[in-house]
């Protein structure tokens, strides 16, 4: 790949102390992974750095310790989870740096894999701090980052790293930023995007990135009523941020002058209360009931959704369009996945999506292995469709 070292570059690690942080912050409830995804992606980073005889040296955080080392973030746990999904034994050390870390790394042979401990135990990891950095790098002669999901931080294992050892791009890392370049870097035009979700507040900057690079703009989800209010229809009871109508309205200035479509819904399924199985009617987006709130877009939405998908080459989603956790109301994001994914089947359609509601909603659809890629990144993924450099990321160009 163009602009970044990977394992294709590495050359030679049989025997060589591979350092490779990966992203192992899996949903655990009751001590067991209940989604192995993020462990799935990495393995195969691992499994060839293993097979070439490296010494491959796990860096991963786990939620977001505030005082030091508790029971409750370490990664021990995921280290048998990490076992299983690799088929082979993964070692633990019960620290990242100092001697328990150093004596691990001692033991190992060619080959063998080990994880170290939450580096966020040391509260010089999320400071980046060089001295910190230092003692991480000390257990390693190479360094491979495979963590796109974390690489919005700049933190010692995620970015500290990359300026003190020779540094490249794990599998996983590569696949994501070969999809992303496909997906808004150099995409086919034209380009469409979804964007859902319950808030324009969080996607302010997102929202004002993509009018500028995308031919359509499908807005959908709770946000979506924000921009229907700002226009001027009355969307009864639905949730609505009416302080940001100002900004939703420079988003539709933007987009204007950009020449980007902005797709808003023309009807919406509404019900007078959100819960599973409550009462719901299609109306036209200019006839919510007073007392009715909008919990989806309606069949006719979906179809201009759906025809916009068959126009583009290109799809980028992030965010569902309705409250799709609870039925009837995820009709519209289900329906839109299915076309995306068979678009796409067809070989008619790139598309990308990430954002830890839309990997549910797509898992929910089913269509999450149809689609050119699923980012498991949160933060990340938002953070690239703003247009933002990442540190993570940045660092490993070459
Ligand atoms: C994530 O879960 O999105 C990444 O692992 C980053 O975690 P963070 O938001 O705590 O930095
Ligand atoms: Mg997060």
């Amino acid at each position: 790949m163009a602009g970044f070292k990977t394992l294709d570059d590495i050359g030679a690690v049989s025997g060589r102390r591979v350092l490779v942080r990966v992203d192992l912050n899996v949903p655990v409830a009751d001590g067991k992974v209940t989604d192995a995804t993020r462990i799935e992606r990495v393995a195969p980073t691992i499994a060839e750095l293993s097979k070439k005889g490296a010494k491959v040296i796990l860096l991963a955080h786990f939620g977001r310790p505030k005082d030091g080392p508790s029971a409750e973030f370490s990664l021990e746990p995921i280290a048998r989870a990490t076992a299983d999904v690799l088929g082979r034994p993964v070692g633990f050390a019960s620290d990242c740096v100092g001697d328990k870390a150093a004596d691990a790394v001692a033991a190992m042979k060619d080959g063998d894999v080990l994880l170290f401990e939450n580096t966020r135990f040391h509260k010089a990891e999320e400071k980046n701090e060089p001295a910190f950095t230092e003692q991480l790098a000390a257990n390693g002669d190479i360094y491979v980052n495979d963590a796109f999901s974390a690489a919005h931080r700049a933190h010692a294992s995620t970015e500290g790293l990359a300026h003190r050892l020779p540094a490249y791009a794990g599998r996983t890392m590569q696949a994501e930023l070969d999809a992303l370049e496909k997906g808004l870097g150099n995409p086919a035009r034209p380009v469409v995007a979804i964007v859902g979700g319950a808030k324009v507040s969080s996607k302010i900057d997102l929202l004002m990135n993509l009018v500028k690079k995308v031919d359509a703009l499908v807005i959908g989800g709770g946000m979506a009523n924000t921009f229907l209010a700002a226009r001027g229809t009355d969307v009864g009871k639905s949730l609505c941020e009416h302080d940001l109508a100002g900004t939703a309205k420079q988003i539709m200035i933007e987009a204007a002058e950009a020449g980007c479509a902005v797709i808003l819904p023309a009807d919406g399924v509404v019900a007078k209360e959100f819960k599973a199985g409550a009462p719901s009617e299609t109306v036209a987006i200019s006839d919510v009931p007073a007392d009715g709130m909008i919990l989806d877009v309606g069949a006719k939405t979906v179809q201009s959704v759906n025809d916009w998908i068959d126009r583009a080459a290109t799809l980028v989603w992030n965010g569902p369009l309705g409250a799709f956790e609870i039925a009837p109301f995820d009709r519209a994001t289900v329906a839109a996945a299915k076309h995306a994914a068979a678009r796409t089947r067809q070989g008619k359609l790139v598309s990308v999506a990430g954002g830890g509601d839309t990997v549910a909603a797509l898992n929910h659809a089913g269509v999450a292995d149809d689609f050119t890629y699923v980012s498991t990144a949160g933060g990340a993924f938002l953070e690239w469709m703003e247009g933002k450099p990442l540190p993570g990321v940045e660092v490993l160009k070459r």
